[in-house]
């Protein structure tokens, strides 16, 4: 099989490595990749904004399958360009991917599917802006109705922040604010059938004990120890399926990836967001433990075959990924220096994100430069093979959390006894 790869992420970067594992792939390639990403496949720099230039690619290469990573290209049609030239492909239609790019859409598809989320407004004007903060009280959740690169969402205690946040956008939903841990939890879905993944936790904020802004994610660990037993089977019976089903209903089935951000609140399990692809960091702890070949899986799912699919297999190694952000991330970060130690990281692994290669040395490009990953027996080993790799990579002024799974890697001892 040959693949194409969509994205230049550290997401795509632990796509590239899980699809060259399966053994029926015989060529893998990516739009524009990164310089980690060409360890595993070719790259082409094309602008994968450029429908048109993407499947003139796809079909110069006889692609078999697109894989397409981050959510821009899908909510900008690449994937409705793509089947319409009869390729392959895992990623939701422009319309599909509106559960990402329209928290507005998301919340009727919830509302019409009895999916449990936050209570909502959506509001355009002063006056209902208004209404809605106060009917919910702090503290107050506003967010921009459109994709906003992780800048949308405003979480305060401040009304007037709140008030200002709202402002900026000419569609905001306001909601209730939910309490309780977040859990990031996948489905692979071909329109019709949906299999879960393992959940896994992200940490959004950009300093240790949950400080500071908000992040595309500072690091992720899979699996979680403390969640409820039936956490999968219940997010799959009262999430994903009625989702999967409500979009097949409106005549756009979503092919690709759920994702699907919970909160387990005091009332119970609630949405807070849905996003149409892969998470970045979960990924990097996902995929390196998913023994399933996922060329087959995703191919399966892209040709509406994932009901022959066999469960997902997983390993039962826990799996902890930190990353390493530019100094002033996510503020203003800092671009051009170099990096120096990736070569160095033996046991855990390096997914490359925001670099960038020029005569032979690796330098920062991006806000996040690059996810370390260990795996082992317990979240312990695994953390500590993770800090391990991370510690040895030099990069001026950057930054990590220290405290990635530190909590839930508690509860190894606890699942020992
Ligand atoms: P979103 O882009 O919707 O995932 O929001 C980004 C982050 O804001 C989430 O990961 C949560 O930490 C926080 N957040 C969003 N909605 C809520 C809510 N209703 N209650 C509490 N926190 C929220
Ligand atoms: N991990 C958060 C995201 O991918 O949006």
């Amino acid at each position: 099989m040959k693949v194409l790869l969509i994205g230049s992420g550290g997401r795509e970067h632990a796509l590239a490595q899980a699809l060259r594992r399966d053994p029926i792939l015989e060529e893998l390639h990516a739009a524009p990749g990164n310089p980690g990403i060409a360890d595993f496949a070719t790259l082409h720099a094309v602008d994968t904004d450029d429908n048109p230039t993407v499947v003139a690619l796809a079909k110069e290469l006889a692609i078999d399958l697109v894989v397409i990573g981050p959510e821009k290209p899908l909510v900008n049609g690449l994937a409705d360009a793509l089947r319409k030239a009869g390729i392959a492909t895992f990623g939701p239609s422009a319309m599909a991917a509106s559960l990402e790019g329209s928290k507005d859409f998301a919340k009727q598809v919830m509302h019409d599917a009895g999916v449990p989320t936050a209570r909502s407004f959506t509001c355009s004007t002063k006056a209902e802006i208004e209404a809605a903060l106060d009917t919910f009280g702090a503290p107050y959740v506003v967010k921009h109705d459109g994709l906003a690169a992780g800048k949308g969402v405003v979480v305060t205690e401040d009304r007037q922040i709140a008030l200002e946040h709202a402002y900026l956008s000419p569609k905001v939903v306001i909601e209730e604010f939910l309490d309780g841990p977040e859990i990031s939890l996948f489905g692979i879905s071909d329109g019709t059938t949906i299999l879960a993944m393992q959940p896994a936790q992200d940490f959004k904020r950009a300093f240790d004990a949950d400080a500071g802004p908000n992040t595309g994610g500072m690091g992720a660990y899979s699996p979680l120890p403390w969640a409820p037993q039936d956490l999968v089977e219940q997010t799959l019976r009262e999430v994903l399926k009625p989702t999967i089903a409500e979009m097949r209903a409106r005549d756009t089935p979503f092919i690709g990836l759920l994702y699907a951000g919970l909160a387990l609140t005091s009332k119970g399990l609630k949405v807070i967001e849905f996003n149409a692809r892969f998470g970045d960091p979960e990924t990097q702890v996902l995929l390196p433990r998913l023994k399933t070949p996922l060329a087959t899986l995703l191919y399966q799912a892209a040709t509406g075959h994932l009901l022959e699919a066999a469960p997902l297999d997983w390993s039962t190694s826990s799996a902890v990924t930190v990353v390493l952000a530019a100094e002033g991330y996510p503020i203003a970060p800092r671009t051009g220096d170099p990096v120096t130690g990736v070569s160095a990281v033996k046991e855990a692994f390096v997914y490359q994100a925001g670099t960038a290669l020029a005569d032979g040395t690796l330098y920062s490009a991006g806000g996040r430069v690059l996810a370390v990953t260990g795996v082992g027996d317990s979240l312990t080993a695994a953390r500590l093979q993770a800090y391990e790799g991370i510690s040895t990579i030099t990069l001026r002024g950057s930054h990590y959390r220290s405290d990635i799974a530190l909590a839930a890697s508690a509860s190894d001892k606890v699942r020992e006894n």
